[in-house]
Protein backbone atom coordinates (compact mmCIF):
# COMPACT_ATOMS: atom_id res chain seq x y z
CA UNK A 1 0.00 0.00 0.00
CA UNK A 2 1.42 3.06 -1.20
CA UNK A 3 1.55 5.97 1.65
CA UNK A 4 2.34 10.08 1.28
CA UNK A 5 4.09 12.91 3.02
CA UNK A 6 1.22 15.19 3.84
CA UNK A 7 3.48 17.88 2.20
CA UNK A 8 3.86 15.97 -1.19
CA UNK A 9 -0.01 15.83 -1.34
CA UNK A 10 -0.10 19.60 -0.07
CA UNK A 11 1.99 20.62 -2.97
CA UNK A 12 0.50 18.46 -5.67
CA UNK A 13 -2.62 20.04 -4.64
CA UNK A 14 -1.13 23.51 -5.17
CA UNK A 15 -0.62 21.96 -9.08
CA UNK A 16 -4.12 20.74 -9.24
CA UNK A 17 -6.19 19.12 -11.02
CA UNK A 18 -3.23 16.96 -11.58
CA UNK A 19 -3.94 15.57 -8.00
CA UNK A 20 -7.18 14.82 -6.46
CA UNK A 21 -7.27 13.97 -3.20
CA UNK A 22 -10.77 12.93 -1.42
CA UNK A 23 -12.21 11.61 1.66
CA UNK A 24 -11.46 8.05 1.88
CA UNK A 25 -15.11 6.93 0.04
CA UNK A 26 -17.16 3.71 0.67
CA UNK A 27 -18.59 0.79 -1.85
CA UNK A 28 -22.27 0.45 -0.89
CA UNK A 29 -22.57 -2.86 -2.80
CA UNK A 30 -19.93 -5.58 -3.27
CA UNK A 31 -19.76 -9.12 -3.65
CA UNK A 32 -16.86 -10.13 -1.64
CA UNK A 33 -17.79 -14.33 -1.80
CA UNK A 34 -16.11 -16.65 0.15
CA UNK A 35 -13.23 -19.14 0.96
CA UNK A 36 -9.88 -18.61 -1.69
CA UNK A 37 -11.78 -16.01 -3.56
CA UNK A 38 -12.92 -14.11 -0.84
CA UNK A 39 -8.81 -14.26 0.00
CA UNK A 40 -7.56 -13.21 -3.53
CA UNK A 41 -10.21 -10.46 -3.79
CA UNK A 42 -11.08 -8.79 -0.35
CA UNK A 43 -7.93 -6.68 -0.49
CA UNK A 44 -9.10 -5.11 -3.71
CA UNK A 45 -11.88 -3.31 -1.98
CA UNK A 46 -10.16 -2.92 0.77
CA UNK A 47 -7.01 -0.96 -0.24
CA UNK A 48 -9.62 1.74 -1.57
CA UNK A 49 -12.97 1.82 0.56
CA UNK A 50 -13.08 2.08 4.44
CA UNK A 51 -16.32 0.46 4.57
CA UNK A 52 -18.42 -2.17 2.44
CA UNK A 53 -21.83 -3.33 2.25
CA UNK A 54 -21.37 -7.08 1.62
CA UNK A 55 -23.87 -8.68 -0.53
CA UNK A 56 -24.87 -12.02 1.17
CA UNK A 57 -25.83 -14.03 -1.75
CA UNK A 58 -23.10 -17.06 -1.09
CA UNK A 59 -23.67 -20.79 -1.31
CA UNK A 60 -25.77 -21.12 1.20
CA UNK A 61 -26.90 -17.67 1.31
CA UNK A 62 -26.67 -15.33 4.96
CA UNK A 63 -30.01 -15.88 6.31
CA UNK A 64 -28.90 -15.86 10.29
CA UNK A 65 -27.12 -13.54 12.68
CA UNK A 66 -24.74 -16.52 13.23
CA UNK A 67 -23.59 -16.97 9.35
CA UNK A 68 -23.46 -12.86 9.02
CA UNK A 69 -21.22 -13.11 11.95
CA UNK A 70 -18.82 -16.03 10.98
CA UNK A 71 -18.70 -14.46 7.40
CA UNK A 72 -17.78 -11.30 8.81
CA UNK A 73 -14.94 -12.72 10.55
CA UNK A 74 -13.63 -14.67 7.60
CA UNK A 75 -13.55 -11.29 5.48
CA UNK A 76 -11.86 -9.64 8.36
CA UNK A 77 -9.56 -12.52 8.77
CA UNK A 78 -8.64 -12.06 4.96
CA UNK A 79 -7.55 -8.82 5.21
CA UNK A 80 -3.73 -7.62 4.67
CA UNK A 81 -2.13 -6.82 8.14
CA UNK A 82 -2.83 -3.14 9.03
CA UNK A 83 -5.65 -2.65 6.56
CA UNK A 84 -8.83 -0.55 7.97
CA UNK A 85 -11.43 -1.72 6.71
CA UNK A 86 -15.17 -2.39 8.00
CA UNK A 87 -17.48 -4.77 6.06
CA UNK A 88 -21.02 -3.87 6.75
CA UNK A 89 -23.32 -7.09 6.70
CA UNK A 90 -26.79 -7.78 4.60
CA UNK A 91 -29.41 -10.35 5.49
CA UNK A 92 -30.64 -12.31 2.30
CA UNK A 93 -34.38 -12.09 2.46
CA UNK A 94 -36.68 -15.79 1.85
CA UNK A 95 -39.87 -15.94 1.64
CA UNK A 96 -39.93 -17.72 4.83
CA UNK A 97 -37.19 -15.50 7.06
CA UNK A 98 -38.28 -14.97 10.50
CA UNK A 99 -38.76 -11.33 11.74
CA UNK A 100 -37.06 -11.69 15.02
CA UNK A 101 -33.80 -12.47 13.78
CA UNK A 102 -34.02 -9.97 11.60
CA UNK A 103 -34.93 -7.48 13.99
CA UNK A 104 -31.92 -9.32 16.55
CA UNK A 105 -29.14 -8.68 13.86
CA UNK A 106 -30.08 -5.36 13.42
CA UNK A 107 -30.28 -4.39 16.99
CA UNK A 108 -26.85 -5.89 18.06
CA UNK A 109 -24.91 -4.57 14.29
CA UNK A 110 -25.00 -7.97 12.71
CA UNK A 111 -27.02 -6.83 9.89
CA UNK A 112 -26.55 -2.95 8.36
CA UNK A 113 -29.31 -4.04 6.14
CA UNK A 114 -31.66 -6.08 4.12
CA UNK A 115 -31.28 -7.82 0.45
CA UNK A 116 -34.05 -8.72 -1.53
CA UNK A 117 -33.52 -10.99 -4.85
CA UNK A 118 -36.26 -11.90 -6.69
CA UNK A 119 -36.11 -15.64 -6.68
CA UNK A 120 -34.09 -17.10 -9.60
CA UNK A 121 -33.11 -13.32 -10.79
CA UNK A 122 -29.80 -13.83 -10.30
CA UNK A 123 -26.17 -15.43 -8.92
CA UNK A 124 -27.53 -17.34 -6.07
CA UNK A 125 -30.97 -16.11 -5.96
CA UNK A 126 -32.97 -19.41 -6.33
CA UNK A 127 -33.81 -18.86 -2.39
CA UNK A 128 -34.88 -15.30 -3.09
CA UNK A 129 -38.07 -13.87 -2.66
CA UNK A 130 -41.28 -15.37 -5.06
CA UNK A 131 -43.94 -12.83 -4.01
CA UNK A 132 -43.27 -9.50 -2.03
CA UNK A 133 -46.38 -9.68 -0.56
CA UNK A 134 -44.89 -12.65 1.44
CA UNK A 135 -42.17 -10.78 3.15
CA UNK A 136 -45.03 -7.76 4.03
CA UNK A 137 -44.75 -8.45 7.62
CA UNK A 138 -40.92 -8.49 7.21
CA UNK A 139 -41.12 -5.04 5.56
CA UNK A 140 -43.68 -3.53 8.31
CA UNK A 141 -40.94 -4.72 10.89
CA UNK A 142 -37.84 -2.94 8.89
CA UNK A 143 -40.10 -0.08 8.20
CA UNK A 144 -40.35 0.69 11.91
CA UNK A 145 -37.06 -0.26 12.65
CA UNK A 146 -35.14 1.97 10.28
CA UNK A 147 -33.68 -0.99 8.16
CA UNK A 148 -32.71 -0.27 4.86
CA UNK A 149 -34.02 -2.74 2.04
CA UNK A 150 -31.87 -3.23 -0.60
CA UNK A 151 -33.62 -3.97 -4.30
CA UNK A 152 -32.30 -6.24 -6.92
CA UNK A 153 -34.80 -4.41 -9.20
CA UNK A 154 -35.48 -6.97 -11.77
CA UNK A 155 -38.38 -9.09 -12.15
CA UNK A 156 -37.54 -12.48 -12.96
CA UNK A 157 -40.24 -13.45 -15.09
CA UNK A 158 -38.71 -15.04 -18.02
CA UNK A 159 -41.54 -13.72 -20.57
CA UNK A 160 -40.36 -9.99 -20.04
CA UNK A 161 -37.67 -9.09 -22.21
CA UNK A 162 -34.65 -8.50 -20.47
CA UNK A 163 -34.09 -5.66 -20.91
CA UNK A 164 -37.38 -4.69 -19.93
CA UNK A 165 -37.29 -6.10 -16.09
CA UNK A 166 -35.72 -3.22 -14.08
CA UNK A 167 -38.50 -0.42 -15.72
CA UNK A 168 -40.98 -3.47 -15.28
CA UNK A 169 -40.13 -3.92 -11.55
CA UNK A 170 -40.97 -0.50 -10.79
CA UNK A 171 -44.15 -1.24 -12.35
CA UNK A 172 -45.12 -4.05 -11.02
CA UNK A 173 -43.54 -4.00 -7.33
CA UNK A 174 -41.44 -0.61 -6.40
CA UNK A 175 -44.54 1.46 -6.89
CA UNK A 176 -46.43 -1.01 -4.68
CA UNK A 177 -43.76 -1.28 -2.20
CA UNK A 178 -43.03 2.35 -1.69
CA UNK A 179 -47.16 2.92 -1.34
CA UNK A 180 -47.58 0.76 1.07
CA UNK A 181 -44.32 1.69 3.20
CA UNK A 182 -44.44 4.94 2.74
CA UNK A 183 -41.99 5.45 5.47
CA UNK A 184 -39.12 2.23 4.35
CA UNK A 185 -35.98 3.30 3.62
CA UNK A 186 -35.08 1.47 -0.01
CA UNK A 187 -32.04 1.84 -2.38
CA UNK A 188 -32.89 0.73 -5.97
CA UNK A 189 -29.66 -1.23 -5.97
CA UNK A 190 -27.33 -0.82 -9.11
CA UNK A 191 -29.87 1.13 -11.01
CA UNK A 192 -29.48 0.83 -15.60
CA UNK A 193 -31.77 2.58 -16.66
CA UNK A 194 -33.39 6.31 -17.40
CA UNK A 195 -36.66 4.67 -15.85
CA UNK A 196 -35.02 4.29 -12.46
CA UNK A 197 -32.93 7.42 -12.52
CA UNK A 198 -36.85 9.27 -13.16
CA UNK A 199 -37.74 7.13 -10.47
CA UNK A 200 -35.93 7.85 -7.72
CA UNK A 201 -35.82 11.36 -8.71
CA UNK A 202 -39.23 11.48 -7.97
CA UNK A 203 -39.70 9.50 -4.81
CA UNK A 204 -38.84 10.86 -1.18
CA UNK A 205 -35.59 11.14 0.57
CA UNK A 206 -35.75 7.76 1.48
CA UNK A 207 -35.21 6.16 -1.48
CA UNK A 208 -32.01 6.34 -2.81
CA UNK A 209 -29.60 4.29 -5.55
CA UNK A 210 -26.10 2.69 -6.18
CA UNK A 211 -24.50 2.91 -9.93
CA UNK A 212 -21.53 0.92 -11.07
CA UNK A 213 -18.61 2.23 -12.74
CA UNK A 214 -19.88 -0.49 -15.79
CA UNK A 215 -22.93 1.10 -16.12
CA UNK A 216 -21.31 4.59 -16.48
CA UNK A 217 -18.81 3.09 -18.97
CA UNK A 218 -20.36 0.55 -20.48
CA UNK A 219 -23.70 0.48 -22.77
CA UNK A 220 -25.43 -3.16 -24.55
CA UNK A 221 -23.16 -3.37 -27.41
CA UNK A 222 -20.32 -3.47 -25.59
CA UNK A 223 -21.41 -6.88 -24.75
CA UNK A 224 -21.50 -7.88 -28.61
CA UNK A 225 -18.65 -5.98 -30.11
CA UNK A 226 -17.08 -8.29 -32.98
CA UNK A 227 -18.11 -11.48 -30.77
CA UNK A 228 -20.14 -12.40 -27.60
CA UNK A 229 -17.73 -10.27 -24.62
CA UNK A 230 -18.83 -12.46 -21.46
CA UNK A 231 -16.70 -10.31 -18.96
CA UNK A 232 -19.03 -7.57 -19.85
CA UNK A 233 -21.99 -9.61 -19.20
CA UNK A 234 -24.16 -9.00 -15.59
CA UNK A 235 -27.19 -8.26 -14.33
CA UNK A 236 -29.16 -6.24 -14.25
CA UNK A 237 -27.58 -6.47 -17.84
CA UNK A 238 -26.68 -2.75 -19.46
CA UNK A 239 -29.17 -1.13 -21.80
CA UNK A 240 -29.12 0.81 -24.51
CA UNK A 241 -27.04 4.37 -24.93
CA UNK A 242 -29.47 6.59 -23.79
CA UNK A 243 -29.46 5.01 -20.20
CA UNK A 244 -26.12 5.27 -19.74
CA UNK A 245 -26.10 8.88 -20.33
CA UNK A 246 -28.95 9.04 -17.85
CA UNK A 247 -27.08 7.51 -15.15
CA UNK A 248 -24.15 9.35 -16.09
CA UNK A 249 -25.92 12.32 -15.56
CA UNK A 250 -27.58 11.51 -12.34
CA UNK A 251 -24.42 10.13 -10.82
CA UNK A 252 -22.57 13.40 -11.44
CA UNK A 253 -25.69 15.50 -10.68
CA UNK A 254 -24.90 16.16 -7.12
CA UNK A 255 -27.84 14.89 -5.92
CA UNK A 256 -27.61 13.15 -2.78
CA UNK A 257 -29.98 10.38 -3.35
CA UNK A 258 -27.41 8.49 -5.91
CA UNK A 259 -24.06 6.88 -4.55
CA UNK A 260 -21.68 4.68 -5.30
CA UNK A 261 -21.97 1.10 -5.32
CA UNK A 262 -18.99 -1.07 -7.41
CA UNK A 263 -21.48 -4.21 -7.74
CA UNK A 264 -17.74 -5.87 -8.12
CA UNK A 265 -18.89 -9.42 -8.67
CA UNK A 266 -16.06 -11.46 -9.51
CA UNK A 267 -16.27 -15.34 -11.36
CA UNK A 268 -13.30 -17.62 -11.92
CA UNK A 269 -12.53 -17.19 -15.74
CA UNK A 270 -14.24 -21.13 -16.71
CA UNK A 271 -17.10 -19.77 -15.13
CA UNK A 272 -17.02 -16.83 -17.18
CA UNK A 273 -15.52 -18.20 -20.11
CA UNK A 274 -18.65 -20.77 -20.69
CA UNK A 275 -21.84 -22.05 -22.52
CA UNK A 276 -23.69 -20.82 -20.19
CA UNK A 277 -21.53 -18.11 -18.76
CA UNK A 278 -21.93 -16.52 -15.34
CA UNK A 279 -23.67 -12.90 -14.79
CA UNK A 280 -20.70 -10.38 -13.08
CA UNK A 281 -18.24 -7.56 -13.78
CA UNK A 282 -15.34 -7.44 -11.63
CA UNK A 283 -14.19 -4.25 -11.52
CA UNK A 284 -12.49 -3.94 -7.51
CA UNK A 285 -9.63 -3.39 -9.17
CA UNK A 286 -10.38 -0.45 -10.99
CA UNK A 287 -13.33 0.89 -9.07
CA UNK A 288 -12.00 4.47 -8.22
CA UNK A 289 -10.07 4.82 -11.35
CA UNK A 290 -13.16 4.21 -13.62
CA UNK A 291 -15.44 6.38 -11.53
CA UNK A 292 -12.60 9.36 -11.75
CA UNK A 293 -12.66 9.04 -15.36
CA UNK A 294 -16.23 9.00 -15.86
CA UNK A 295 -16.25 12.48 -13.26
CA UNK A 296 -13.64 13.61 -15.29
CA UNK A 297 -15.04 13.08 -18.76
CA UNK A 298 -18.28 14.99 -17.47
CA UNK A 299 -16.30 17.81 -16.15
CA UNK A 300 -17.35 16.96 -12.65
CA UNK A 301 -14.47 16.17 -10.86
CA UNK A 302 -15.46 18.58 -7.98
CA UNK A 303 -18.89 16.60 -7.55
CA UNK A 304 -16.68 12.74 -7.07
CA UNK A 305 -16.28 13.06 -3.57
CA UNK A 306 -20.16 13.86 -2.80
CA UNK A 307 -20.93 10.86 -4.68
CA UNK A 308 -18.19 8.27 -3.60
CA UNK A 309 -17.88 9.78 0.42
CA UNK A 310 -20.74 11.46 1.41
CA UNK A 311 -24.23 10.75 0.41
CA UNK A 312 -23.97 6.89 1.11
CA UNK A 313 -23.14 7.43 4.64
CA UNK A 314 -26.18 10.34 4.77
CA UNK A 315 -28.34 7.52 3.97
CA UNK A 316 -27.57 5.58 6.29
CA UNK A 317 -26.80 7.86 8.90
CA UNK A 318 -23.47 6.86 9.37
CA UNK A 319 -20.41 9.29 9.71
CA UNK A 320 -18.13 10.45 7.01
CA UNK A 321 -14.96 8.54 7.00
CA UNK A 322 -12.05 10.94 8.59
CA UNK A 323 -8.93 9.62 6.04
CA UNK A 324 -8.59 10.38 2.39
CA UNK A 325 -7.10 9.36 -0.73
CA UNK A 326 -5.22 10.60 -3.60
CA UNK A 327 -6.13 9.79 -6.96
CA UNK A 328 -3.95 10.99 -9.56
CA UNK A 329 -4.02 12.04 -13.38
CA UNK A 330 -1.87 9.52 -14.37
CA UNK A 331 -2.84 6.93 -16.79
CA UNK A 332 -2.63 3.64 -15.74
CA UNK A 333 -2.67 0.28 -17.59
CA UNK A 334 -5.84 -2.37 -16.01
CA UNK A 335 -4.05 -5.71 -16.09
CA UNK A 336 -5.39 -8.03 -18.59
CA UNK A 337 -5.90 -10.70 -15.53
CA UNK A 338 -6.40 -11.45 -11.99
CA UNK A 339 -5.07 -14.41 -9.99
CA UNK A 340 -7.53 -15.68 -8.00
CA UNK A 341 -8.26 -19.00 -6.34
CA UNK A 342 -6.08 -21.52 -8.51
CA UNK A 343 -7.98 -19.78 -11.48
CA UNK A 344 -7.51 -16.18 -12.60
CA UNK A 345 -10.84 -13.31 -12.64
CA UNK A 346 -10.59 -11.20 -16.06
CA UNK A 347 -10.96 -7.09 -14.38
CA UNK A 348 -13.12 -5.02 -15.94
CA UNK A 349 -11.58 -2.69 -18.71
CA UNK A 350 -8.75 -5.21 -18.85
CA UNK A 351 -5.54 -4.19 -20.74
CA UNK A 352 -7.41 -0.92 -21.37
CA UNK A 353 -5.37 2.13 -20.19
CA UNK A 354 -7.87 4.76 -17.95
CA UNK A 355 -6.76 8.21 -17.31
CA UNK A 356 -6.67 8.23 -13.33
CA UNK A 357 -4.12 5.59 -10.88
CA UNK A 358 -5.20 5.64 -7.73
CA UNK A 359 -1.92 6.20 -5.78
CA UNK A 360 -3.82 5.03 -1.79
CA UNK A 361 -4.59 6.43 1.33
CA UNK A 362 -3.34 9.06 3.33
CA UNK A 363 -2.72 8.71 6.75
CA UNK A 364 -5.16 11.34 8.33
CA UNK A 365 -3.17 11.06 11.38
CA UNK A 366 -0.19 13.12 10.05
CA UNK A 367 -2.29 15.38 8.13
CA UNK A 368 -5.12 16.34 11.22
CA UNK A 369 -8.56 14.71 11.05
CA UNK A 370 -10.77 15.99 8.91
CA UNK A 371 -14.65 16.38 10.20
O1 LIG B 1 -24.05 -9.51 -12.33
C1 LIG B 1 -24.35 -9.84 -11.19
N1 LIG B 1 -23.56 -10.65 -10.46
N2 LIG B 1 -25.50 -9.41 -10.69
C2 LIG B 1 -25.96 -9.85 -9.52
O2 LIG B 1 -27.03 -9.44 -9.12
C3 LIG B 1 -25.23 -10.88 -8.75
C4 LIG B 1 -23.80 -10.87 -9.09
C5 LIG B 1 -23.07 -12.08 -8.60
O3 LIG B 1 -23.21 -12.42 -7.42
O4 LIG B 1 -22.34 -12.69 -9.37
ZN1 LIG C 1 -24.72 -7.29 -6.77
Amino acid sequence: MPTFEPELVAESRRDAPQTLVIRQPDDWHVHLRDGAMLSAVVNETARQFARAIVMPNLDPPVTTVVAAEAYRARILAALAPGLAFSPLMTVYLTDSINRGEIERGFASGAFTAVKLYPAHATTNAAQGVTDVRRIYPVLERMQRLGMPLLLHGEVADQHVDIFDREAVFIDRVLTKVISDFPALKIVFEHITTEDAVCFVESTGPHVGATITPHHLMINRNAMFEGGIRPHLYCLPVAKRERHRLALRRAATSGNPKFFLGTDSAPHAVGNKESACGCAGIFNAPVALEAYATVFDEEGALERLEAFAAEHGPSFYGMPLNAGSIVLERTPWQVPSTFAAAGSHVVPFQAGATLDWTYKGRIDDTKRGRRD
